[in-house]
């Protein structure tokens, strides 16, 4: 595996690859990567004949009050994994390099509608500086396909909205999230849980699981989150949202239950770390 921090090399590298007519895949990360973001390489490497990985703390999508600066830096057993995982190249740009004007003073791209509700009213801004690094990665690397995480449903709503308007010749792939045997979703952030806040942790996937039930069982949206959220704060849980939705994120209308796919999705904070999950399924 290659690990390139210059975009005169990355540029070179990709150049030759596609010169002799190798397909690219593209997994874009932060870093302190687990099984959850190596299974995306995996299924990178099935798609293409080549695999990049950027892992990037992007400052442009952390809040002024959120953990930019101690979000866990782990560079060598982030190249460990990506390189048992089957990556071809590690993207690891300085701050300097994604942003030669600066972090504040850069071309921003801002995403309407889907970045409006839920983590985009929790957390202004962040959203558009998502936007921001992964328009700024598909132009330096350029991959035909691109893998995210269905983990983070929202997100992966606001690429396809990317991609479609800004016309990036780019085939999405929505990975499955891939969790521990007792449901919680992998993620950086549940090391940061307590042991006893980590036992409470899967209650978060056991309430989508019910509002599942709830809702195929012909429960109304309303009464199934104030009950969910009722559930979360039960367990100890303080809830930012626990919601039912279209695949569009927009409001399943009254009387139009049991008639196609919907998401649950849920927010919810242990103490000091706010966890996020969701289930797709069809009322
Ligand atoms: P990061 O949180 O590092 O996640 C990188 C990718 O891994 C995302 O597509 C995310 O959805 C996926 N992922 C995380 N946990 C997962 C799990 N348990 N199962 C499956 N996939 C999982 O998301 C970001 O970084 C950033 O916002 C980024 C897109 C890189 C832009 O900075």
């Amino acid at each position: 595996m290659l690990t390139v921090d210059q975009l005169g090399a990355l540029r070179s590298t990709l150049q030759a690859w596609r010169a002799s007519g190798q397909r690219v895949a593209f997994v874009p990360t932060m870093g302190n990567l687990h099984e959850g973001h190596h299974s995306l390489i995996r299924l990178a490497r099935e798609r293409a004949d080549r695999v990049v990985a950027s892992v990037f703390v992007n400052p442009t999508q952390f809040g002024p009050n959120e953990d930019f600066g101690r979000y866990p830096r782990t560079p060598d057993a982030d190249a460990d994994g990506l390189r048992a995982a089957g990556c071809d190249l590690l993207w690891r740009p300085s701050v300097e390099t994604m942003y030669p004007y600066g972090a504040q003073r850069t071309v921003r791209i801002a995403v309407p509608d889907v970045t409006e509700t839920l983590e985009g009213a929790h957390r202004p801004g962040h959203f558009d500086g998502v936007a921001t690094v992964v328009a700024r990665l598909f132009n330096q690397v350029r991959p035909d396909v691109a893998v995210f995480g269905r983990k983070d449903y929202q997100q992966l709503a606001v690429i396809r909205y990317l991609v479609r308007d800004l016309a990036f010749p780019i085939e999405l792939v929505a990975a499955p999230t891939r969790r521990d045997a007792d449901g919680l979703a992998l993620s950086s952030r549940n090391q940061y849980l307590s042991e006893d806040e980590r036992a409470r942790a899967p209650q978060i996937h056991r309430t989508l699981q019910w509002i599942r039930e709830a809702v195929q069982a012909g429960q109304g949206r309303e009464a199934v989150e104030a009950e969910a959220a009722r559930r979360l704060t039960d367990a100890g849980f303080e809830v930012d949202y626990a919601v039912l939705r279209r695949p569009d994120l927009s409001l399943p209308e009254a009387g139009d239950a049991g008639d196609g796919e919907r998401v649950a999705l849920v927010a919810a904070r242990l103490g000091r770390t706010r966890l996020i999950d969701n289930l797709e399924f069809v009322a």
